[in-house]
């Protein structure tokens, strides 16, 4: 009887804690509009049962507005998929750090890389990367990613004839170890894990594990993934991934280099700026291995994405395609094997506008959810609060048909003409961020990509059976497809 009693007060006082934690939350709901989800749960189970689509979304931008109040799964947050919303949030000191759920998910899986930090510990840690992603950084990494993608362009010729074929994964493949090479070296290729799939396949699991843990918040419990077997799995993975990493960073540690010897380009690819920082005292091993980590995490599946959904768009609509092509026999009048250089690149003018939209339309990142740090004033006069959840929806920011006209949900290159962009909102096109915060690997992953929808683009055509309406989303860290078209890829 005693017990029962001490029970229900337990019940109680978690519930005013719950009710507590949240209070900035429901001060907010005074304020703007929104969706009231269940207790706890909030959308969950609606979410759950729609199979984690996104289309509800677009129906709540109908009936609460562009700014207003929703759930992430089990999270309350503030959902926006309005430029200016977008402005103030991405320019205010006060909103740089990712939400805690995210953050939480990331440092489970991966471990302490840039991505997955906040506050001061992003901000020194920012300093301490930058290098690694300047421009003769980049521009040493031109034969690695020519190479890497003459590799695709070689496999993809056994695809001719061959019917209809799934590309993605010879994408991902493509990138992954283009990634490797260019964080970590390029003695890496030689390892036999890398030959026959096995880190691909762990770092598969990771980059799963991680979208699955923002979606469904419990598995980041402790005691509730380890019931279910997942946090063995995880520790497994993660281990592995480090030992792997750590084998190269104490290998780098051994051979004495003289550092003056060496050009800025090959002294700062992320392997050997960590190797820096952690001789000079200011990386842990930690800290070291979940950056070299987090860099393949964050650029690997995101370019393979936008060369798969460009081909897409590009498949789907095939007078774009003979254009993409004019401008590239044009630029290379000696066929698909040339070298593509930096210069090369600039010239691709349609392409770049082609690429732009592939993003617009289906951006690689689709939602940032962040977290203020500081009541956050917006312009529109509503204050978030300290604490509160904000998640940037750029796939509706990108689709937004006060901003894109009423055709914002087709694809359409001209929207990046310099008349059209001159004309539009600043935040109406984020794919990569924008602000203190932006993506590191930004300009790595345009021209990454690029020379691979170059060359591929130059050497075949390809087409799909897939129908344009019946693109469906799968809530995703990466833009993921509920369905993925096939290609037919056929010689130029
Ligand atoms: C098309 C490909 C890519 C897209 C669309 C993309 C997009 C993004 C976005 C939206 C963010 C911001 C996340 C946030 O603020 O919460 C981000 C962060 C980041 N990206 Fe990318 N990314 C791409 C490729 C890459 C590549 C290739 C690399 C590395 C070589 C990279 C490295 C990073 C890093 C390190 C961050 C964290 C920056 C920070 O927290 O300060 N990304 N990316
Ligand atoms: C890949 O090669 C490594 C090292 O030789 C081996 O330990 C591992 O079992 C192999 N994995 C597969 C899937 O063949
Ligand atoms: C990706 O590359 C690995 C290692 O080279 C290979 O074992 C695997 O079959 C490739 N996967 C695809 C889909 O081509
Ligand atoms: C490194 O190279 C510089 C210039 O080539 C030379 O002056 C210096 O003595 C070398 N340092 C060591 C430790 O070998
Ligand atoms: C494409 O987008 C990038 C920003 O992501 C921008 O720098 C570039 O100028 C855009 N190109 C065109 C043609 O709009």
């Amino acid at each position: 009887m005693y017990s029962l009693q001490l029970w229900i007060v337990v019940v109680i006082l978690a519930w005013i804690y719950f009710l507590w934690s949240r209070r900035r939350f429901y001060l907010l709901m005074l304020r703007v509009k929104g969706h009231i989800g269940y207790p706890l749960v909030g959308f969950y189970l609606q979410y759950l049962r729609k199979k984690r689509n996104t289309d509800q979304r677009v129906r709540y931008y109908q009936k609460y507005g562009p700014t207003h109040l929703s759930w992430l799964g089990t999270v309350p947050v503030l959902l926006t998929c309005e430029p200016n919303v977008v402005q103030d949030i991405l320019t205010s000191p006060h909103c740089l750090d990712k939400s805690h759920i995210a953050c939480n998910a990331l440092q489970l899986t991966a471990g302490p890389g840039i991505m997955a930090l906040r506050g001061s510990h992003w901000v020194e840690r920012r300093k301490q990367m930058n290098p690694s992603f300047r421009h003769n950084v980049l521009m040493s990494f031109l034969p690695l990613f020519n190479e890497e993608t003459n590799n695709l362009i070689s496999l993809l010729h056994t695809f001719v004839g061959q019917g209809e074929q799934k590309l993605l994964p010879e994408f991902i493949n493509w990138s992954f170890t283009t990634a490797l090479q260019s964080t970590m070296g390029s003695d890496v290729k030689e390892n036999p894990d890398i030959k026959n799939g096995t880190l691909l396949n762990k770092f598969h699991y990771l980059l799963e594990d991680t979208s699955l843990s923002v979606i469904h918040p419990w598995r980041q419990n402790q005691i509730i993934a380890t019931l279910l077997g997942i946090q063995q799995r995880r520790s497994k993975m993660l281990n592995y991934l480090n030992a792997f990493v750590l084998s190269i960073i104490e290998e780098k540690l051994k051979t004495q280099t003289n550092a003056s010897q060496e050009s800025f380009a090959s002294r700062n690819t992320v392997i050997n700026r960590v190797v820096e920082l952690i001789k000079s005292g200011e990386l842990s091993y930690a800290d070291a291995m979940g950056e070299c980590l987090l860099t393949i995490v964050a650029g690997f599946e995101t370019s393979a994405v936008t060369v798969f959904t460009t081909l897409t768009l590009l498949a789907l609509f095939p007078e774009h395609q003979e254009a993409a092509f004019e401008e590239l026999k044009n630029v290379f009048p000696n066929g698909g094997d040339s070298e593509v250089s930096h210069d090369d690149i600039q010239k691709l003018v349609f392409l770049d506008r082609v690429m732009n939209e592939s993003m617009r339309l289906l951006p690689p990142v689709p939602l940032l959810p962040r977290e203020t740090s500081a009541d956050l004033q917006l312009t529109n006069g509503v204050l978030i609060p300290k604490g509160v959840t904000v998640a940037i929806d750029i796939l509706n920011v990108h689709r937004n048909k006060n901003f894109w006209g009423p055709e914002a949900d087709t694809f359409n290159p001209d929207n990046f003409l310099p008349k059209n962009i001159r004309e539009r909102h600043p935040y109406a096109f984020i794919p990569f961020n924008k602000g203190k915060r932006n993506c590191l690997g930004w300009k790595y992953a345009e021209l990454s990509t690029k020379i691979a929808l170059a060359k591929i683009l130059s050497n075949f055509r390809v087409s799909t059976s897939f129908l344009y309406e019946d693109i469906s989303f799968l809530d995703n860290i990466v833009m993921n497809l509920r369905e993925k078209p096939l290609f037919e890829v056929h010689r130029r």
